[in-house]
């Protein structure tokens, strides 16, 4: 059976999730669920990065422990996941013990092979970024995305070779073996590579809340370091243990554009030190503002994701997050048509085409004891709908998620195209055989757009498929499931409830 080990960031918990860690984790879970129905053995890994000082700030300001803090935010995101219907394998936090080891044992590696060496640093630190800035990147003296003045720091450092190896990530990436995804992303990285790039620091002397260094106690792992060592760490980070064998490496590492330096130079590089593969695809979708502003907290317009679950139920809006804007590149999340577009592509659409198809077979073919049977079936719409999923597919496997909902769309429409050609109220009292035709191929169409649905709104998808008598779909794979033909003659069905009520 194919693996299938797909990863989003960890995100700081200095503050509770805001809808952009919201849309890389859903986005993360779409990609796992078409996975999963295809077959695959799929690993899906998400999390909290909780060291550092800007963690331990936070915390300070919070007049709580960094621990206390951390757990209480920790806690924050799982409950968003929950809410949000988020099938993650693992929840990591850099505090679990299995992290710690992982860090050691890494950074133990990477001493041994002569990838790491001390020395004197001295640079401008955002704490913002977690990370040292150059001057040509500082506008008017501070930061572009925080708006703050890096500090000056100076201290003792540990650094890794980072110059060594970016020719070997280099040749990695040409041949393809890394794949920097969408391709603008790819031609940054070599952009990158080509400026030249410094080694970095992977230790703090002055920052306590983080990692000892197994080789010294005195300083704690940077930040990002540990944070990078999760896609492994999380797996048990064991070259004969069978999860790390199994799993290692990621098919895909998804984030924003903002961390890809870290992601297809910095990371793979220090894999190729400590002698293991590097990620298959480091894909890194657009950044996106809201109604046309860059969210922040000062300009007070961040949306709070529980807001949007309250007002429009989490399956609508994982949706919604993801049919803004082509999946990939920078958009606009246009929450003030959040209504408009519910009701069209929701309740209208899926929602409207689904209970009117069913009412019909309740109402046409109607079965003893209540419901409709499906009738006799009939293949007119095998070929068409085999194109719609072979489109679908070709998105999904390209991570095009924007594209596969295109398909649905496509699908939803086809099938009201369909009704109102066939008009089967009018059948009804003229030509009674031809009805059941047309009413089977108007179930079957429900049923491939529940599949469809899934990866995106899975729980809208169970309910379609169970009012359609479908029980047990999950033990199918994808090849089989969509295919024409799949409903079974008398399999009963029900008009069941309304999956989208209008806003
Ligand atoms: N902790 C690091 C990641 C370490 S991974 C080894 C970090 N955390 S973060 O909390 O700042 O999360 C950054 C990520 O949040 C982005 O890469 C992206 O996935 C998501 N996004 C945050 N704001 C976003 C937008 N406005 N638009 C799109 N994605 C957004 O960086």
């Amino acid at each position: 059976m194919p693996k299938f080990y797909i990863t989003t960031p960890i995100y700081y918990v200095n503050d509770k999730p805001h809808i952009g860690h919201a849309y890389t984790t859903i986005a993360a879970d779409v990609l796992a669920r078409y996975h999963r129905l295809a077959g695959d053995e799929v690993y899906f890994l998400t999390g909290t990065d909780e060291h550092g000082s800007k963690i331990a700030e936070a915390a300070q300001a919070a007049g709580k422990s960094p621990k206390e803090f951390c757990d209480e935010n920790a806690a924050k995101f799982q409950m968003l996941w929950d809410r949000l219907d988020i099938s993650h394998n693992q929840f990591i936090r850099t505090t679990d013990e299995l992290h710690i080891k992982g860090v050691e044992k890494f950074l133990g590696r990477l001493k041994e092979a002569g990838a790491i060496y001390d020395g004197e640093y001295e640079g401008l630190y955002c704490q913002g970024c977690e990370r040292f800035l150059t001057e040509k990147e500082l506008v008017n003296g501070k930061c572009p995305d925080h708006l703050t003045a890096p500090q000056l720091i100076k201290e003792k450092n540990y650094f890794f070779k980072l110059k060594e190896y970016l020719s070997k990530v280099a040749k990695l990436i040409d041949e393809g073996k890394i794949k920097i995804m969408p391709e603008s992303r790819r031609s940054e990285v070599l952009g990158l590579i080509k400026q030249g790039l410094d080694d970095f620091s992977v230790s703090r002397e002055s920052v306590k809340w983080g990692i000892e260094l197994p080789f010294d106690r005195k300083q704690v792992a940077y930040v990002w370091v540990d944070a990078l060592i999760n896609y492994i760490s999380a797996l048990g980070y064991d070259e004969d243990g069978e999860k790390f064998k199994k799993f290692w490496p990621a098919d895909i590492h998804l984030m924003a554009k903002d961390i890809i330096k870290f992601h297809a130079l910095y990371w793979p590089a220090m894999l190729i030190a400590a002698g293991l593969p590097a990620p298959k695809v480091v894909f890194a979708h657009g950044f996106f503002t809201v109604d046309g502003q860059k969210m922040s907290k000062s300009l007070g317009n961040t949306i709070d994701p529980d807001a949007l679950i309250d007002s429009f139920g989490a399956e609508a809006i994982r949706y919604l997050l993801l049919s803004q804007f082509p999946f990939g590149q920078d958009g606009d999340i246009k929450a003030g048509n959040f209504s408009i577009q519910y009701n069209a592509d929701l309740a209208n659409g899926v929602g409207n085409f689904t209970s009117r198809v069913l009412s019909m077979a309740e109402k046409y073919l109607s079965a003893s004891g209540g419901g409709g049977v499906v009738p006799e079936k009939d293949y007119t719409f095998s070929d068409e709908v085999a194109g719609i999923w072979r489109q679908y597919k070709e998105a999904m496997d390209r991570f095009q998620i924007d594209a596969a909902i295109e398909m649905i769309k496509k699908l939803n429409g086809f099938g009201d195209g369909y009704v109102e050609r066939q008009k089967p109220w009018e059948l009804a009292k003229t030509d009674p055989e031809e009805l059941k035709k047309v009413i089977y191929n108007l179930l079957e169409i429900a049923r491939h757009l529940a599949i469809m649905l899934y990866p995106i709104m899975p729980e809208t998808a169970e309910r379609i498929l169970s009012f359609l008598g479908q029980s047990d779909w999950k033990n199918r794979k994808l090849a089989e499931l969509k295919d024409w033909g799949g409903l079974e003659p008398g399999t009963k069905v029900e008009k069941g409830a309304n999956l989208f009520p209008r806003i």
